[in-house]
């Protein structure tokens, strides 16, 4: 595999890893490291298309194609632009990848998770990240922080969000070398001096 460094950011929508992960990138660039910042579903490309209909289409998605859409883009994400960045020797920060499946697919639609695993495994090519953090935050808090523009994801019911909560909190839990939570019910500043503190540690 290759010889940067893989950091992945998951969590519920809202819980902040949007603006964490551009806080870790100029961190980063402060101290003259090159990083490749990127996201899923649709970094770019073909990607792109695929994150229009995840996230836009609004007529009937069987779950089992949602899954298979999100890791599609995946499979051509990890080759076609995580891979190459990882053999050049830079920091890749993604914004969402497997776990996302997992919670999201997985806990959240109900599907079987060693299955997903399974699939996220074929699509990653086994490529696993070195450090992957959740941030945690209650489902009121995220939806608040949401706000009303929805996409279809973003509209799926409370009692999904509980079970995509409690299922990343589950991965933390079987994954604890790999995956660290960090409670987003804090200020933004906070958050990232945690998130230095534990990427300093790889
Ligand atoms: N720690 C925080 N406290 C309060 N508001 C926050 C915090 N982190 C992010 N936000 C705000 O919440 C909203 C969602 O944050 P964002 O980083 O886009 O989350 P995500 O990418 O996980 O969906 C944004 O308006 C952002 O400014
Ligand atoms: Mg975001």
């Amino acid at each position: 595999m290759g010889k940067g460094l893989f950091i992945t950011f998951e969590g519920a929508d809202g819980c902040g890893k949007t603006t964490q992960i551009e806080l870790l990138d100029k961190y980063f660039k402060e101290k003259s490291k090159e990083t490749l910042l990127t996201r899923e579903p649709g970094a770019k490309g073909l990607g792109i298309k695929l994150r229009e209909i995840l996230l836009n289409y609004d007529g009937e998605v069987s779950s089992n194609c949602e899954s298979f859409l999100f890791l599609a883009d995946r499979a051509q994400h990890v080759d076609c632009i995580i891979k190459p960045a990882l053999d050049e020797g830079k920091i890749v920060l993604c914004d969402r990848h497997i776990d996302s499946t997992v919670a999201y697919q997985g806990y959240g639609r109900q599907l079987d998770i060693e299955q997903i695993k399974m699939l996220n495994n074929i699509a990653t090519g086994g490529l696993k990240p070195d450090l992957t953090i959740i941030f945690d935050i209650d489902t009121e808090t995220s939806l608040k922080r949401v706000g009303k523009n929805k996409d279809r994801m973003e509209s799926a019911g409370i009692e999904f969000f509980e079970r995509v909560r409690n299922g990343f909190l589950e991965i933390a839990k079987d994954e604890p070398q790999r995956v660290k939570v960090i409670n987003s019910a804090d200020t933004i500043e906070n958050i990232h001096h945690k998130v230095v503190e534990l990427v300093e540690k790889l």
